[in-house]
């Protein structure tokens, strides 16, 4: 037999015969191509929108300026149907559907005619859609579809698929290698020609090591520094010591850190019964499962096991004080913070030193000569390229000049940084390490908000839990300003305080988040500015959510200081506070048919295929009723309760 054809012959056996096409995937395909040329970059996005802000760049590989991008997906219908399609644009744009053109229309930010109805075939229909950047200002499209039963709406994500392809696949590998190595901290060793400012992952940090012994278990950190992905898959952190030595010096680094005392003692927390039950509660009501298991050891992907709580964080007063302020000492830890209060920490502390292995008992004590090794090796090892403190840092690194060795090679040996990269990983980082380093000067906040929200679990949450508002409807939701003010945790207060469920807050990713799922949205990441309020729109506004002659919306929301009347399992948000969250397109498409928008939802529907229940107002006309409660809401707290009848 002859060795040289055997890899043909292997090939011949997993290529996929002429029948077995390669599955559909969730998304659209799109291109994006410079006007002035240039290579295209590929990526995939959830449906048909865009936002670029004039003198930004679509996409990270390519340069700002004039562009054009093209979508292709397959519409899946599970029934056939008739639509009418519609955008908001402020560009061109060409739509077509099976082939045919349905739709070539330019914009200057208003709303393009509506098409006739188009029927669209059960199962898959091709959809193409080529936009073109505007001469000036913002470039941005939005598509709608829809039907006499639900107004204008963006395509559902779900039904949209597109043909995976190998042009793609590199793109995605290119994406993959600039995110692993962003998040690894590659640049704070090999510098980088990129300019400062940039994709927001490069200011990622580290723990701050000034007081950390009076945190971390000195043994929990010994453990760490030796193997950082054994405790936790999803570590970071390289291992950075080796040989023979490597267990010794991750003992001597340990003594030194836990040396490292903060000066403000730890207050006391008991581990009581009380403690233990109203600290499970508080687990199960917010949800810390989302994230987490009580493990021992890492078991689920993407959770993180908090069975070594005990050893990580040695007193408990230490965990309440981590589960108080998460980012006290890190400022882009991925856990987010729930602005617990010190009884609420206490508690879920106890809950978690119940669930955790303790401390082993009898380590060797931490002498001054190993406190003493332990510093050497912490300024001399490279700790203090990421990690803070004020010692001096005696590490440096040689220019990389090949991309298959060191910390990329295929089996690492000698003095080289373990990260445990798979395969796949350190391809897709000499691929970017080759090819895509330029990017890291881009922002690119819509892509950013992709990365996040996934490595965030935000759909663990959302989608998961009763009345926590479905992911998908998020970033075509809410006003920017107001979404990264919750983000932050700078709100003040709860939305839905009536929610035993709290949203956390991701301070360090707030701001792009917010803005980044505006703009996958299709929206301004700045908030738009309203009209100013018509006051005879308002005082129709008024009369429609009264109970005299109105829908009586205060039966489940509050109006202002007025109570709610009747919530049972459905009170909504104060209306008083929701001018200030919903972005104009959004309440419109809500009050239309608020089933459409979040199938779950107890509100009621008040207009039917443009008509309302109430004749006498405006002549039953949905949307001018819908726009008179939009000028009554947008007065926030100006606003003036409407009568309650018998008072
Ligand atoms: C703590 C500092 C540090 C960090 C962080 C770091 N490296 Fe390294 N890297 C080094 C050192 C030191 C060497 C030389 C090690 C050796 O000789 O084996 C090296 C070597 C390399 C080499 C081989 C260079 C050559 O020409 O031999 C590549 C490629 C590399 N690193 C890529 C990466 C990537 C990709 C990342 C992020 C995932 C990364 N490094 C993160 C310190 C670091
Ligand atoms: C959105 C995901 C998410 C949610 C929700 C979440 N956590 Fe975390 N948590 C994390 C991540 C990720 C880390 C690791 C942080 C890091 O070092 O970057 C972490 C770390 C921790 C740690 C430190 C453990 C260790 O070994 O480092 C504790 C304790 C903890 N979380 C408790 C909780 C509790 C209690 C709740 C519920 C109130 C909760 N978490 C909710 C994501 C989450
Ligand atoms: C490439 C950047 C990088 C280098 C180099 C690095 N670390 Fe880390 N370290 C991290 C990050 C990031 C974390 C947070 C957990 C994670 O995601 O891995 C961390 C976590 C830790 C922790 C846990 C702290 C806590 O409060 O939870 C300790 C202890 C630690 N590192 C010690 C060290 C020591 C000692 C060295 C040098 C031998 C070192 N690190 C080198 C990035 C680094
Ligand atoms: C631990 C569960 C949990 C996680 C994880 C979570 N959320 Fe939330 N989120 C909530 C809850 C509960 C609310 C409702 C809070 C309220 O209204 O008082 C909420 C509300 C929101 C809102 C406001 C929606 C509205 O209609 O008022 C936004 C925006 C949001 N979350 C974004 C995110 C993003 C982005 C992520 C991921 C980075 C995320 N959430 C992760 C639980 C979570
Ligand atoms: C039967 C109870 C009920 C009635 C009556 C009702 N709503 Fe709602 N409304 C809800 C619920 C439940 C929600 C979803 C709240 C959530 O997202 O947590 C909601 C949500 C909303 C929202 C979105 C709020 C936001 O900021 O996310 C608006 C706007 C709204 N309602 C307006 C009205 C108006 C105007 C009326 C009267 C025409 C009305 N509702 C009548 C229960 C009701």
């Amino acid at each position: 037999m002859n060795f040289r054809f055997l890899p043909i012959l292997m090939a011949a056996l997993v290529w996929p015969s002429a029948e077995e096409t390669p599955a559909l995937e969730d998304g659209l395909a799109v291109t994006f191509k410079l006007a002035a040329g240039g290579a295209a970059d590929h990526t995939v996005r959830p449906h048909f929108m865009l936002y670029v802000s004039a003198g930004e760049a679509p996409s990270p590989f390519i340069a700002p300026g004039p562009f054009t991008a093209e979508w292709e997906g397959v519409i899946h219908l599970d029934l056939r149907d008739r639509f009418i399609f519609q955008a908001e644009l402020n560009g061109s744009l060409k739509l077509e559907l099976n082939g045919n053109p349905v739709m070539e229309v330019s914009g200057t930010g208003g709303m393009t005619d509506p098409t006739k109805r188009i029927r669209l075939n059960s199962r898959s229909n091709t959809l193409k859609a080529t936009f073109t950047s505007p001469e000036k200002g913002d470039a941005f499209f939005r598509l709608y579809w829809s039907t006499p039963d639900y107004g204008n709406e963006p395509i559902p994500p779900k039904y949209l698929k597109h043909m995976p392809n190998e042009a793609l696949a590199e793109r995605v590998s290119l994406r993959r290698g600039r995110q692993l190595a962003a998040e690894h901290r590659c640049f704070k060793c090999h510098a980088t020609n990129a300019p400062g400012s940039g994709m927001p992952e490069l200011a990622m940090d580290a723990p701050a090591f000034e007081g950390v012994g009076s945190r971390r278990g000195v043994d929990w950190m010994a453990d760490w520094v030796l193997n950082p992905k054994k405790l936790r898959p999803s570590a970071k952190m390289p291992a950075m010591l080796h040989g023979s030595a490597a267990e010794a010096d991750a003992r001597a680094i340990a003594a030194y850190l836990g040396s490292l005392k903060s000066g403000q003692p730890i207050r006391s927390v008991p581990v009581d019964a009380g403690g233990i039950s109203a600290g499970h509660a508080l687990y199960k009501q917010l949800n810390c499962a989302a994230c987490h298991t009580l493990e021992k050891e890492p078991v689920a992907p993407g959770k993180m096991a908090l069975g070594q709580a005990q050893r990580k964080f040695s007193q408990a007063g230490a965990l309440s004080a981590f589960l108080q302020n998460p980012q006290a000492h890190y400022k882009w830890i991925r856990m987010p913070n729930f602005a617990l209060a010190e009884k609420e920490a206490n508690a879920l502390a106890a809950f978690l030193f119940s669930k955790s292995t303790p401390t082993k008992a009898g380590s060797p004590a931490s002498d001054a000569s190993r406190i003493a090794a332990g510093k050497k090796l912490v300024s001399s090892t490279g700790c203090l390229n990421c990690h803070s403190m004020k010692l001096e840092n005696s590490f440096s690194v040689a220019a990389i000049s090949d991309l298959a060795k060191g910390c990329l090679a295929d089996s690492p040996s000698g003095s080289s940084l373990r990260f445990g990269f798979a395969e796949e990983e350190r391809l897709a980082l000499r691929l970017f390490m080759k090819k895509g380093r330029a990017s890291l000067g881009q922002a690119s906040l819509a892509e950013f908000a992709l990365r996040q929200t996934a490595d965030s679990n935000c759909r663990n949450c959302h989608g998961q839990m009763e009345s926590v508002p479905p992911f998908e409807v998020l970033g075509g939701k809410l006003k920017p300003g107001w979404a990264e003010k919750l983000l932050l945790g700078t709100l003040g207060e709860r939305p839905r305080p009536w929610l035993h469920a709290r949203m956390p807050a991701f301070p360090a990713r707030a701001s792009g988040l917010a803005k980044g799922l505006a703009l996958l949205n299709g929206h301004s990441p700045v908030t738009p500015q309203e009209p100013p309020v018509d006051p005879e729109k308002a005082k129709v506004g008024r009369k429609l959510v009264s109970a005299n002659g109105g829908f009586f919306c205060f039966s489940c929301h509050a109006i202002g200081s007025l109570k709610p009347a009747q919530v049972f399992d459905a009170q909504g948000i104060n209306l008083a506070k929701v001018g200030d969250r919903l972005l104009p397109e959004y309440f419109r498409r809500w009050m239309r048919n608020p089933l459409r928008v979040d199938p779950q939802t107890k509100m009621p529907a008040y207009f039917n295929q443009g008509q309302s229940a109430l004749f006498d107002v405006l002549d039953g006309d949905a949307e001018l009723q819908i726009e008179s409660l939009y000028h009554y809401i947008l007065q926030g707290n100006a606003m003036n309760p409407p009568e309650v009848p018998g008072t």
